[in-house]
């Protein structure tokens, strides 16, 4: 299966922030980028990493194609800017704003109406594994929040690992996205996400049903995002 690297920029990013694409060049025929950059930059950014065979995705939408509700974008919306993916049920997302295994499936759907691949995230806390439950809560979040068939992406999360600088066991890694593939199907990509980085991310990307990436701090500047790249 051919690698997905994408990266998730959250809330950074201004107008110049674009330079970042033009310094990361071409993206490489042996696997499928992506950024997903703030709303506000995604119009600007799709044509430009277009040229270099980067897709331009979104960070959340609105389970409605349209509708009175201030300051929510669709996923419609998306699409008509440039988007080609969105990421749903970020852990960000699910503790910011209380998000619901329901409602990250009703955007993923959302996301597929659109003729968007959705990027349905799942991820346990720190202390659920700490009790032995890792799996127990990301079989419950891929029950609760998977849509139907198979034109989505699964980016394993540990919530614990995002932004920490530390990351599972690779042993732990591969355990995760095996119980995954066993609860979805071959064709789905299943990307690990949290902390990964230039120095990491050729072990991890080699693990057996780890399809790429979900890259977040590390994808904000061109020369560590290019070197994640290279390693997939
Ligand atoms: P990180 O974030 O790479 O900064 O840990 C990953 C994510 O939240 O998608």
């Amino acid at each position: 299966m051919k690698p997905l690297i994408a990266g998730n920029w959250k809330m950074n990013g201004l107008k110049a922030s674009l330079n970042e694409i033009e310094a990361l060049g071409p993206a490489p025929a042996a696997c499928d980028v992506l950024i997903c950059p703030p709303a506000t930059l995604i119009a600007a950014m799709a044509p430009a990493a277009a040229r270099f065979g980067i897709a331009t995705g979104g960070q959340d939408c609105h389970p409605d194609p349209s509708g009175a509700h201030t300051g929510d974008i669709s996923a419609e919306m998306l699409k008509d800017a440039g988007a080609r993916f969105v990421i749903v049920g970020h852990s960000e997302r699910r503790a910011d704003h209380g998000e619901s295994d329901a409602l990250v499936r009703a955007k993923a759907e959302a996301g597929l109406r659109a003729g968007l691949v959705p990027i349905v995230c799942v991820g346990e806390t720190e202390i659920q594994r700490e009790r032995g439950e890792a799996e127990a809560v990301v079989g419950g979040q891929l029950e609760g929040s998977l849509p139907k068939g198979d034109g989505f992406v699964i980016a394993y999360e540990p919530v614990w690992a995002i932004g920490a600088g530390r990351t599972p066991t690779l042993d732990d890694i591969a355990a995760m996205h095996a119980f995954i593939r066993k609860r979805t199907n071959e064709r789905i990509r299943i990307l690990y996400g949290g902390s990964v980085k230039p120095s990491n991310a050729k072990e991890i990307l080699a693990l057996p049903d780890v399809n790429g990436a979900l890259v977040g701090g590390a994808s904000l500047k061109a020369a560590d995002f290019s070197a994640i790249i290279a390693a997939a």
